[in-house]
């Protein structure tokens, strides 16, 4: 029987954009660890969402009703991740610049904005990476917001009750450092991302509802400046009415894909 294997078809204009770009940003959700087994927060029946209250896991009043459960479900969550490797599109993106590089000769900048707080663009390679909604590996104090410590040791990803450690400086509890809804986003972060679209000639958006504000300004931003915007997506997002190409295809073989395409291009 003849095995007939279906290869993405990377879009050429994509490609063509890509190979012009001197600055580029690869803006990522959820949907960009999904085939590392990191669950995604809407878009399956198994989604965080889904399954949790956001009021009791991801807001100022569900920490301060119960500091434990809430600690224990982000440890959970950074133990999970501890447990998981980048996948083949998180390692494409680390390799995006030299490919291009190789490819004409120019230095190309890839800066990745990501909405995830996990850590695997940077353990795929990436080096410059942006962190909108915080990290599940940057606790903090809640009083004096000093960086915090993990207590040693791997997180016990079934414990539904644990201590949050304390603050070392002041004694306060440390809290998870995510951004919960009703609280604004690092300034810090917020306001470099939004330069790094200023100067950007492309914007890959890569598995994201688009659908949480303000994140989901920055590709819109991209698109009413004129940049070259793209979305790798199984499903067309909210954003995808923004992008000059939506290419249906899944992270892990759509980033790969491209990079195998870039590599076939004459100088
Ligand atoms: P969502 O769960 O809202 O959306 C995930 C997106 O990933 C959907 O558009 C899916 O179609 C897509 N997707 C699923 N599998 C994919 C795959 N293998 N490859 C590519 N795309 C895939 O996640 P986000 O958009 O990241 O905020 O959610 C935004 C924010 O909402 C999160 O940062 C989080 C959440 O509440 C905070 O916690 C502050």
């Amino acid at each position: 029987m003849l095995l007939t294997i279906n290869k993405p078809q990377v879009p050429p204009e994509l490609l063509a954009a890509l190979t012009n770009a001197r600055r580029i940003v690869v803006f990522t959700g959820a949907g960009m660890s999904a085939e590392s087994g990191i669950a995604t927060f809407r878009d399956k029946p198994d989604s965080l969402w889904a399954k949790f209250n956001t009021r009791e896991m991801a807001s100022p009043d569900g920490w301060r009703k119960n500091k434990n459960r809430v600690w224990a479900w982000y440890e959970g969550r950074r133990g999970a991740v501890l447990q998981t490797e980048p996948n083949a599109g998180h390692v494409a993106i680390a390799e995006l610049s030299a490919t291009l590089q190789n490819l004409h000769g120019q230095p190309v900048q890839v800066d990745v904005i990501t909405q995830n707080v996990d850590n695997l663009h940077e353990r795929a390679g990436s080096t410059s990476v942006t962190h909108l909604h915080g990290s599940l590996f940057a606790p903090r104090c809640m009083a004096c917001e000093c960086p915090g410590e993990f207590i040693p040791g791997e997180p016990d990803q079934s414990l539904m009750s644990l201590d949050p450690p304390r603050c070392s400086h002041c004694n306060s509890y440390i809290r998870p450092g995510v951004v919960w809804f009703g609280e604004a986003m690092p300034q810090g972060p917020w306001r470099h991302a939004e330069d790094l679209v200023d100067i950007c000639h492309v914007m890959l958006v890569v598995g994201t509802s688009g659908i949480v504000w303000p994140a989901a300004e920055l590709p819109i931003n991209a698109h009413n400046l004129g940049k070259f915007t793209a979305e790798i997506n199984p499903a067309p997002s909210e954003l995808a009415k923004y992008m000059k190409v939506q290419w249906t295809s899944s992270a892990a073989t759509g980033l790969p894909a491209l990079i195998e395409e870039l590599k076939k291009l004459k100088p």
